[in-house]
């Protein structure tokens, strides 16, 4: 899989793409992802990339015409062209259902907006679909472009090596349940003791309790309201 990261950022994904499991997917070929600069693609004497939204308004906006440019560039760069995706606070919501949408494809184009976002004929000169990580604000698309490759790229085969590992995750499978808890040794930590029935060897009990942990991991999840301060623990 292909994925072209558009940023005024590039040095920000360097130890991100560096990393262990991105880092030896890159190195074996499975992934080609490429950093492109968006002020590569600025024109004038000072490679201008933002100004004032037309109308007043707090912050600054990206131009459309070096976003445009660089867009057009990399998909003229290589075949097939790729999905364009313009990470905004205000887009879809990413879920693991996009992601494995996104993991079928062959090629991304990840464009991070910076400043008070994008001018709004960007979308309009390209086909792009605009994707959020969450309903809060970040300063800037690069670590929502992370996260989208992350969460991809598990899901690309021969990334995780464990091709199961990635099915048996939270959000995977059609009933997308979340996971319930799991146990390591040792067998007892500080007077809590592991599910006798994960010791078992009874592998069809092992997996009816996990899924029922499952179930209601997913129902208390959903339907349980939040406390105020969020699951704070409660310091004694
Ligand atoms: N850029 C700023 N905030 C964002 C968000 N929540 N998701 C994606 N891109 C963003």
């Amino acid at each position: 899989m292909r994925i072209d990261i558009l940023t005024l950022f590039p040095g920000m994904f360097s130890g991100f793409l560096d990393g262990s499991l991105l880092g030896a997917a890159r190195t074996a070929g499975i992934l080609d992802i490429r950093l492109v600069d968006i002020r590569d693609f600025a024109e004038g004497p000072h490679r201008q990339v933002d100004d004032r939204p037309f109308g007043g308004g707090p912050g600054m906006l990206l131009m459309p015409g070096p976003v445009v440019s660089c867009i057009e560039a990399v998909q003229q760069a290589a075949r097939p062209a790729g999905r364009v995706l313009m990470l905004t606070p205000g887009g879809r919501r990413l879920d693991q259902a996009v992601v494995e949408e996104l993991a079928a494809e062959q090629r991304l184009v990840l464009v991070c907006g910076r400043y008070e976002g994008f001018d709004a004929r960007v979308k309009e000169t390209v086909a792009a679909d605009e994707i959020s990580i969450g309903d809060y604000v970040l300063s800037g698309g690069e670590v929502a472009a992370m996260v989208i490759v992350d969460a991809v790229a598990r899901l690309v085969p021969g990334v995780l090596g464990d091709e199961e590992s990635a099915r048996q995750d939270s959000f995977s499978g059609a009933d997308r349940l979340v996971e319930g808890p799991q146990y390591t040794r040792p067998r007892e930590f500080r007077g809590l003791h592991v599910p006798e029935v994960l010791l078992s060897g009874d592998h069809r009990r092992i997996a009816a309790w996990r899924q029922e942990q499952a179930v209601e991991a997913t129902r208390r999840r959903t339907t349980v309201p939040p406390t105020p301060g969020l699951a704070r623990r409660s310091t004694p």
